[in-house]
Formats: structure tokens, sequence, C-alpha cells
């Protein structure tokens, strides 16, 4: 006999044979002669539905113990369902029981239950619709990345999680340390951390845009696809404390080539998940957001606007909204701001590009007039921005310049300046937020819905 997942079961409908399929009953109904059970296990959101003629008095033993929740394997034969939900159902001979769920205790009733409550047990969670929907566009999403870059040859490289340099010099980082927090070993009233662990301070990683730059200048484009950490006291809907990112960094490589790989790049792996994950879109169509596969579809065939932040800036102070937060040159765009050139002026993708050099990061291409840098943002509809990148750059004099003048200690860069004395080229990269593109893709409001389990301000369950 032929054990099936549900998925094939429904796509190849294999009519004559005998088969085994286990799972996770979702609801039974009951009727005089017949019971039904809906069941799922994980291959499709579609359940199998599960047919039990009442006059097997071996099955209808089982049925006080067929509940929502519970884990049954179940063997007969599939046959064409008279019901018009679906074109086949299997009729059941034997159902084997592998665990109860009680039914007055199982926290996942029939009914639909908030996002909230569903964080509170992240567990059971993914038995869900749509949890299980997140999760296999999730999947896709890493596949199609990965499929993206290594049809043209990108290197997959692993940069370290522990690092001593912060990438952003935004401070935000986690300590690692294995120091006695209690007693702390010290020198001249300092904290002494020649005795910690590594030797020296350490952190987890911000970005592996540094690490990842090293190898691009020496083997050429690569990418990295790992998690990222973020100590920001934020309560927003789009941040985490731990976060995956995805990080290419091309060599020979200037801002406009970056911005189209960017924009390349994107449309290929929404592309690819309107393609291989249609049932799972439809639900997140029908139950999530209304209109999403459309608005994809759109973006897959558009051309992303682009414009400088200067241009931004004048599009903004032309607007007649009343903005939370003042706009005129300089300031760094707010989600807002974002939202509103996005959604309400250019209805599209929007690709930002020489942003004030006192916004961004350190290691961003000077341009001539000495006051933007070669930055690039993509901003989407709802979500803003989804992907931050630049031009490095590959001055070492430059370079050099900008730490001093930020007040960043030349010593903790040396390998990252030696990069620039030894066989400069010019190179740019960019990060695309995972967790921000899954929101984008499937509609989910919160970004603690679309990882397993999330760890953010204040909490951090399972
Ligand atoms: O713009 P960011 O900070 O850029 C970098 O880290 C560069 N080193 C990337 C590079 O050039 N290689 O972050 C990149 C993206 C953002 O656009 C956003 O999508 C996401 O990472 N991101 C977050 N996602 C979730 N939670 C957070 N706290 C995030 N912070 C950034
Ligand atoms: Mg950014």
């Amino acid at each position: 006999m032929q054990t099936m997942r549900v998925k094939s079961i429904l796509t190849e409908k294999p009519l004559v044979e005998k088969i085994k399929v286990s799972g996770w009953i979702r609801t039974t109904r009951d009727s005089k002669s017949f019971s039904f059970i809906e069941l799922n296990d994980g291959s499709v959101i579609t359940n199998l539905q599960i047919f039990i003629d009442k006059s097997n008095a071996e099955l209808v033993k089982l049925i006080p113990d067929l509940t929502t929740g519970a884990s049954i394997e179940a063997q007969g034969a599939l046959k064409a369902s008279p019901g018009g939900k679906q074109d086949v159902e299997l009729h059941a001979e034997r159902i084997t029981i592998l665990g109860k769920a009680p039914a007055e205790e199982y926290p996942l009733q029939k009914k639909r239950h908030s996002f909230e409550y569903l964080r509170e047990i992240a567990h059971l969670r993914p038995r869900t619709n749509t949890f299980g929907a997140v999760t296999r566009v999730r999947n896709a999403l890493s596949f199609a990345i990965h499929k993206f870059f290594q049809e043209r040859e990108f290197l997959y490289i692993h940069t370290p999680i522990i690092t001593a340099s912060d990438c952003e010099g935004a401070g935000q980082m986690f300590q690692v340390t294995t120091l006695p927090l209690d007693n702390l070993p010290r020198e001249n009233g300092n904290v002494d951390f020649s005795k910690d662990f590594f030797g020296k301070k350490t952190f987890l990683t911000v970005s592996g845009q540094l690490e990842g730059e090293i190898y691009a200048c020496a083997l050429g484009n690569i990418y990295t696809f790992g998690p990222t950490f973020r100590a920001e006291h934020s309560l927003t809907s789009r941040h985490l404390a731990e976060f995956w990112m995805i990080e290419p960094e091309m060599a020979f490589c200037d801002l406009k080539q970056n911005m189209d790989t960017a924009e390349e790049f994107l449309k290929y792996i929404i592309g690819y998940v309107l393609e291989h994950c249609a049932p799972d879109m439809e639900f997140f169509n029908k139950w999530i957001e209304a209109g999403r596969m459309e608005t994809l579809q759109k973006i897959v065939a558009s051309t992303f606007t682009r414009i400088t932040y200067t241009e931004a800036i004048a599009e903004l102070e032309k607007a007649k909204v009343d903005f939370e937060y003042p706009v005129k040159w300089g300031i760094d765009l707010q989600s807002e701001h974002e939202k509103y050139l996005t959604e309400q002026v250019f209805k599209n993708p929007v690709i930002i590009s020489d942003y004030p050099k006192e916004i961004k990061a350190f290691y961003m291409k000077m341009n001539d007039d000495n006051k933007t840098v070669r930055a690039m943002d993509v901003l989407v509809p709802k979500i803003g921005e989804i992907i931050g990148g630049s031009e490095r750059e590959a001055d070492l004099e430059k370079l050099r310049a900008r730490l001093h003048e930020l007040k960043l200690d030349e010593k903790e860069y040396w390998w990252y300046l030696e990069l620039r004395k030894y066989g400069t080229i010019p190179h740019s990269g960019f990060g695309l937020g995972f967790e921000r593109l899954i929101q984008f893709v499937t509609g989910m409001q919160n970004i603690r819905d679309v990882i397993p389990f999330p760890r953010a301000y204040t909490s951090a369950e399972f």
C-alpha cells in the first residue's frame, strides 16, 4: 500500500489504488449514517476529506476520539466525491488514532483565532491555515532567492554571527560575553574585556556586509543569507530583534547596476511564488488582503520608479498632508513618508537614491557634492523600506576621512581599509529584509507573524 501526502493525493487522484495517509484532524461532521473528517498534513492548504460509513462497527467505536487536533493514520480507497467542494475523498477502511486531543482543552478550536492569541501558542499555530501558508511561502521564497543567485553564479558566503565590528555604526548591537555580570573584572575602574571569551568586546552581527565585501573583492559576486540582530527598542509591526537578511555584494558594479539587480531580483522571487504557491497565495488573497495577487502581478510586470532623495523631499513638500514628522531636506524618511510616496504619489515600488551622508552609514561612496552618498533604498507600498544598499566607498583616503568625521576608530576597521589599499575596485550591494519581503508577499500585517518564533523588544518566548 502506498503512503501518500495530501498534496499528492489531491493532485494525482489515484482512484484505483488503496492508500495510507497521516495527519491532524481539522474538523469533523457527523450525520446518522456517515461521518466526515477533514484531514491536514501540512503539505498543502487543502484538507483531505475522509468518509466514514457508520455500518463499519470498528470505525464507529473510534468516533468519540476523532476530534479536532487528534493525529491519525487512515487507510482506504480514494473515490470520486459526490459533495460539491472536493473531487475526491478517502473511504476509510481502517483508522489508527496516533494521538488524541481532548476536545475541551485543545487550544485551536474551529473558530478563527486572533493573531495575538496565536502568538501565545506558537507551538500550535503552524497547524492553522494561515501559518501553514506563511511557512510554505517562506520556504518557497528561500529557495527562489538561492535559485536567482545561483543561476547568476553568485557564491553563497557564510558570514559570522559573532563579530567585533559594528557594520551599520548605529550602536544597536547585542553584546556577547561570558564575563560574570555580577563580578566584572576591572582595570583602572573600567571593565577589562581582555578577560572576556574572545579577549575583546564582541557582538551579534547586524549585517554580514563587511565580511561579504572581503569575498566580493576576491571572488566576484557573492551573497549572504543569514540571521541578523538589532537591539532596536522598536515595537512596530515592521521591526524584529532577530531577522533574516539577504545581502548580495557585487564586484565591478556601480549604483545603477546595483539598482538594476535589486529590481530584477525582487520581481524574480515574487514571480516565483505566484507561480509555485498558487493555493497559498489564493488563501492570502481571500482571507488576508483582497487584491494582493493582482498587486504582485502588476509589480512583477512594472518598472520601478527611480528618484533621488532630493526629488523625494520635493514631492513630500508639495503634499497636502499633515505629516506627523515634518519634512525638510536632511531628515531621515519616516514610514509615513515612504508610504505616501509609494501608495499615493507613484502607486508603485520606488527606488530612492543619493541620500544625505548624515543619515547613512560610513561605508557609502561620497558623491562629488560632498553632501550626498551613493545610497539606494527600495520602498514598496504598505511596508516602506524593504531593501537598503549602496555603492561602497572604494577610495582609501575618502573612507578614512569619513571614519574620522564620524569619530569611528580607524584601527577597528584596519582590514576593511586594506581592501582599498590593495587592489581596490568599484563594488556595490544591498540588503533585503526577509521578513519584510514575506509581509509584502502575503499581506500579513505584523512581522511577528511571518517568522516561526519572533524575537522582538521585550519578547522572546519559545
Ligand atoms: O538598511 P539596512 O540597515 O542595511 C544594511 O544592513 C546594509 N548592511 C545592507 C547592505 O548594503 N548589504 O537593512 C537592510 C534591510 C532593510 O531594508 C529592512 O528590510 C531590513 O533589512 N531590516 C529589518 N527587518 C526587520 N527588523 C528590523 N529591525 C530590521 N532592520 C532592517
Ligand atoms: Mg536602511
